[in-house]
């Protein structure tokens, strides 16, 4: 049976339309009960409509606690039969409200390796560091700020003189490939947590050869 997923969100909904594109494409075996948004111009609300996903805009604002926010959230995903809920997108920090009708059933997409640069502008913080390789992690969610068990990852080169904007895009076209990947597992119910460790269970895909790794700037010739 198809996996029963929600998607909360606050922006543009490009991660959403990568989910909503891999389940018409036969390759995640997902459905989409329905899609939060916190924001309600938020166009992720248009792609959703436009694929016929039920939608749901809960303003943070009009609640005085995050847990408040939380239970009606909780209460509209299981009324609409969610088993796993995606953060795609999603700026707000959820409570343990969300976390303990969903355990270990709910999982965000982030766009840098974690830990490093967890919060708002993730490539911004990396672009202003001066890393050489960022990317992005799609992991389960905890309490904290992007600080739970890591699930997968893409590593993408800063590339020089690259700006803020141009890396983001190239970090995004990542997340689009691993977010669903996550979410099929998800489906297949093939991740294990032992601790902070997240295994895969049945790898299709062999491993990445040990010696394969990304260099960047690349070394050069001797080297
Ligand atoms: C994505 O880059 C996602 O990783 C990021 O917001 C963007 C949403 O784009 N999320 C975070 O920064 C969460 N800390 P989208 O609305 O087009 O999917």
């Amino acid at each position: 049976m198809a996996l029963p997923i929600g998607v909360l969100i606050s922006g543009s909904g490009s991660n959403l339309q990568s989910l909503i594109d891999k389940i018409a494409e036969g390759s995640l075996d997902a459905s989409i009960k329905l899609v939060v948004s916190n924001k309600a111009d938020a166009y992720g609300l248009e792609r959703a409509a436009k694929a016929g996903i039920a939608t749901r805009v809960l303003k943070h604002g009009d609640y005085s606690r995050r847990e408040e926010f939380d239970a009606e959230m909780v209460d509209a995903l299981k009324a609409a039969g969610v088993k796993v809920v995606v953060m795609a997108g999603f700026m707000r920090i959820i409570t343990s409200v969300l976390l303990k009708a969903f355990p270990e059933r709910v999982i965000n997409i982030h766009p840098a390796l974690l830990p490093s640069f967890p919060g708002v502008d993730a490539q911004g913080q990396a672009c202003t560091h001066g890393v050489k390789i960022a990317g992005c992690s799609v992991h389960f969610v905890d309490e904290g700020m992007d600080s739970g068990a890591v699930i997968q990852q893409a590593a993408v080169p800063v590339f020089s003189g690259e700006d803020r904007d141009a890396l983001q895009k190239r970090i995004l076209k990542m997340e689009h490939r691993i977010l669903p990947q996550v979410v099929q597992w998800l489906s297949q119910d093939r991740l294990s947590i032992s601790g902070r460790q997240v295994i895969l269970k049945k790898a299709t895909v062999d491993q990445i050869h040990p010696d394969n790794c990304l260099i960047n700037p690349p070394l050069e010739a001797g080297f």
